[in-house]
């Protein structure tokens, strides 16, 4: 079976079976029959994986649809997404309904499960603050809810991640969003972005955010990428300061544990990989924190060079970054 179309790398792999399920009974039934055989990857809108070799098992997506309103009053409305929802479309319902909170998400790849995983952010916004639980049935067919609180989200981080709830598959993730008027504007350009536009409003800033992204991140269906593929790292505030002393220009942002967080992005274009390539894989010309798949490009061919970027990056500035990506079978 064929992923191509299920990895926005573009990685012509396959998989030994693949499997979907549109709704919690059909998972169920699937799971009473046997059908859920070892070893299987769960996946979503696979815009944040990078297959190093053909996958000898099976694959599974859900097809869990529906966005359902659960409580609402005049300041608040909470949501039941199914997990197989396109995010960006969440996003576009959220915007039309005057629901605040998932805006600055807006044209994140990927599905509303995976969200709730990988605990998406952007542009100030991290998913984890509009979350209220997390609906999964894990491999045994056992549900279970699990509370914002219980799913130790931190940066791109969730316990979902973890190899021992590899057989957890959230179902439906619960969102609480606002009624009342707030945006969260800090981030970047935002602001001067805005300028261009008459008023604020939630459709104005779907629409910077969009344009923002646009103008920075390829579009996964013209050149193959996964967005972001490593993570910030985040350092103690006296390696900073040490590297201030030899880059004071270096960017960075305070977090509320006194670490900081330096843009991989900065470092790799400082080391001066921008708009490189290693053979058919290339760091992507307009933010070096993406790399792209220039057409035919293996798993291997990607990982050789995000290997060769990160040695770099280690040489120069004595960090080590690692991928955002999830490698399968790297
Ligand atoms: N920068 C450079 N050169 C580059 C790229 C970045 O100098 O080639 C500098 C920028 O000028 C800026 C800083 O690095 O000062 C940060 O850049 P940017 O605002 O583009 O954000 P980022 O830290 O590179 C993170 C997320 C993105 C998210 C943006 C906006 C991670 C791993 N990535 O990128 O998320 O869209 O912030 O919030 O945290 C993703 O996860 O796939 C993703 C795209």
């Amino acid at each position: 079976y064929s992923l191509l179309s299920h990895n926005t790398f573009g990685i012509d792999v396959s998989a030994e079976r693949f499997q979907e399920y549109a709704s919690v009974e059909e998972l169920k039934t699937l799971i009473a029959q046997g059908a859920l055989t070892t070893p299987f990857l769960h996946i979503g809108g696979g815009s944040n994986l990078l297959f190093a070799k053909d996958y000898d098992g099976l694959v599974l997506h859900s097809r869990i649809e529906g966005i359902e309103v659960m409580e609402e009053d005049d300041r608040s409305v909470s949501v039941r997404v199914g997990a197989g929802v396109v995010w960006d479309d969440f996003v576009g319902y959220c915007v039309e309904h005057g629901w605040y909170g998932t805006e600055n998400l807006s044209l994140i790849p990927g599905e509303v499960g995976a969200s709730a995983v990988q605990n998406i952010g952007a542009y100030g916004v991290e998913v984890k603050d509009l979350i209220i639980s997390v609906e999964t049935v894990n491999i045994h067919g056992e549900e279970r809810v699990y509370a914002v609180e219980e799913c130790g989200y931190a940066y791109r981080d969730s316990i979902f991640k973890r190899p021992e709830n590899k057989s957890v598959f959230v179902t439906y993730v619960c969102f609480r969003l606002s009624k009342e008027e707030h945006y969260t504007l800090d981030y970047g350009t935002i602001r001067q972005e805005l300028e261009k536009y008459p008023a604020l409003t939630l459709p104005v800033l779907r629409k910077v955010i969009i344009d923002i992204r646009e103008s920075k991140l390829p579009d996964p269906k013209v050149m193959g990428n996964a967005g972001s593929f490593f993570m910030n790292p985040i350092v103690p505030r006296e390696k900073l300061e040490a590297l201030q002393q030899e880059f004071p220009r270096i960017p960075f942002y305070e977090l509320n544990d006194g670490r900081v967080k330096i843009p991989a992005g900065w470092m790799i274009d400082q080391c001066g990989w921008k708009g490189k390539s290693l053979g058919p894989a290339a760091v992507h010309d307009k933010q070096a924190l993406v790399l792209v798949n220039r057409g035919g490009a293996k798993g291997s061919d990607i990982i050789a060079l995000s290997d060769a970027v990160r040695a770099s990056v280690r040489e120069k500035f004595g960090i080590d970054i690692h991928p955002e990506v999830n490698l399968v079978n790297g």
